[in-house]
């Protein structure tokens, strides 16, 4: 007899449906999958096999033809245990039951436990759209799917609880979307612990407040981590498809927190130096979404940057300008959200003194140069705002007086951002650093004197076309933060000062 189940499948970190056929018939005993299964789905056979005797029911003699259509996807992965387990069991007429408006997700153990797998979120988008009404997933991954509205999501312990629901009496019920709190995460971070540093935590609002990327440098001890990591408390809110978004990522490369299944707070990837370009931007012969991907919506630090791999920075220039990543690879190519603000922090030289107030740098000219260069000049010009973290002095650092929190600082962000949100609505774009030329010329309206400075500045500094459009962008932010409408003058002097640094150091 033949049966069909409903299933999904992951291709980058979107979905698209599956049908599991099962055909039992006579002849000599023979269990085969075909429709492009990799080896997880081969093996698939045997944990199948075992937990359909383990669970107290008969795996068919004669032979056995499993079909996962589409067959030209192929088809990855432990997923399919549950679908091809019941599809089996209806074939044989061991289970009669109707699931054509549902859909089975999960791997199967061999004493008929279900066990929790990657990509739920983005598969029950995908069922959801494709009118299935009821799916059952682990009951590990329920309240990550509980978070799609409009489809009864199921969390499935065993085999055993599935089919009685199935069939004898509807014992389970959906599982309910989790309230997030996105207190917790942050309450162990404020900007109120970091002493001085008045500018760097101002570039840090506006890089928060436009989504702008953010170049730090200086000595050791000086502050650049404890900065950077505090930047996520006074980051805006995620909307809720941000979230979805970050969510989906995160279960496709299966760095989901069990605690928090809905990505709510935005993600902060600090990747250690050691990193690969495939593990920054996503690829291998399974495509996973990298460092860069995993970081969407919110930020990527990368501390040290002279230390990391130079292809691993290369690797990064197109995917900061697009806001996407594509690989790829022979089962075709994949693309991958990554729209970030990088933050990147270093030393100016090997011994990290150079430039030093009071302690004397050890380093050569040459050492120097060589360190700095290590940095390319695309990468560089891909960074909206330089700035310089000097030492604190013993003064700043003793100083009993608060510093403003990160929450009063996010109210400011927040407040620019929403500015943005309303002027850009309707054209693909949220925040001033995503500002393409056209719409840039559009909404970054200088005054007169705004204009006429930046012209003598342009010159005098020798400024790139790209630089131009990102000083504007910046200066935007500013005015953005002040609520000006127009872009005035000393937003234009702000910006013009958090980008000379690459002149101090690279000329
Ligand atoms: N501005 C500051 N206010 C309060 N504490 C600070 C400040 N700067 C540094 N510290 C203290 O010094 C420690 C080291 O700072 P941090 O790790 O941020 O330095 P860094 O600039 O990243 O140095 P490196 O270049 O060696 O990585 C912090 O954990 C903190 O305790
Ligand atoms: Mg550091």
């Amino acid at each position: 007899m033949f049966s069909m189940v409903k299933s999904a499948g992951i291709f980058g970190i979107n979905s698209y449906m599956i049908e599991i056929e099962a055909d039992v018939s006579g002849g000599l005993p023979s269990f085969d999958v075909v429709g492009l299964p990799d080896t997880a789905v081969k093996e698939s056979r045997d944990r199948v096999r075992a937990a359909i005797k383990n669970c107290g029911y008969k795996f068919p003699t004669g032979r056995i033809t499993v079909n996962l259509a589409p067959a030209d996807k192929k088809k990855e992965g432990a997923v399919y245990d549950l679908p091809i387990l019941i599809s089996i069991l209806i074939a044989s007429k061991q289970l009669d039951c109707n699931t054509c408006d549902c859909a089975f997700l999960g791997e199967v153990s061999l004493d008929g436990q279900v066990r929790s797998i990657n990509g739920i979120i983005a598969m029950v988008i995908a069922a959801k759209q494709n009118g299935i009404k009821n799916i059952f997933i682990p009951f590990d991954n329920a309240r990550e799917g509980a978070a799609v509205e409009g489809i009864n999501v199921y969390g499935i312990k065993n085999i055993k609880e599935l089919i009685d629901h199935l069939t004898v009496f509807t014992t389970l019920s959906p599982a309910t979307p989790i309230q997030s709190d996105e207190s917790a995460l942050n309450a162990m971070l404020d900007f109120s612990e970091v002493k001085g540093q008045i500018l760097a935590k101002k570039a840090l609002e506006i890089a928060a407040a436009g989504g702008h990327n953010l170049l730090m440098i200086g000595p050791p001890g000086s502050g650049k981590s404890m900065l950077a990591k505090r930047l996520p408390t006074i980051l805006p809110s995620m909307t809720f498809e941000e979230s979805i978004e970050t969510t989906k990522i995160h279960s496709v490369a299966g760095i989901l927190d069990k605690n928090h299944p809905l990505v709510t707070t935005r993600p902060f990837r600090s990747p250690h130096h050691t990193v690969s370009s495939v593990g920054l931007s996503g690829g291998g012969t399974v495509p996973k979404p990298g460092e860069i991907s995993m970081a969407h919506n919110g930020v990527l630090f990368l501390d040290e940057l002279p230390e990391f791999k130079r292809d691993a920075m290369e690797a990064l220039r197109q995917p900061l300008e697009d806001g996407t990543v594509t690989v790829t690879r022979a089962s075709g190519s994949v693309t991958y959200p990554s729209n970030i603000i990088l933050i990147a922090a270093m030393n100016p030289c090997p011994c990290g003194f150079y430039g030093h107030p009071t302690k004397p740098c050890t380093c050569s000219q040459n050492a120097v140069h060589k360190y700095l260069n290590k940095i390319s000049g695309p990468l560089l010009d891909r960074l909206d705002l330089h700035i310089e973290v000097p030492p604190v002095d013993y003064k700043a650092l003793s100083d009993k007086a608060p510093g403003e929190t990160s929450a009063q600082i996010r109210e400011r962000v927040n407040h620019a951002r929403a500015l943005q949100v309303e002027r850009y609505r309707g054209t693909g774009i949220t925040c001033n650093a995503q500002l393409t030329p056209s719409l840039l010329r559009k909404h970054c309206v200088m005054t007169e004197e705004a204009s006429a400075y930046l012209s003598r500045s342009f010159d005098a500094m020798g400024l790139s076309a790209r630089a131009y459009d990102r000083i504007l962008k910046v200066a935007r932010t500013i005015a953005d933060l002040k609520g000006n409408g127009e872009i005035q003058k000393d937003d234009i002097g702000t910006a013009l000062r958090f980008r000379s640094l690459d002149r101090k150091y690279w000329e």
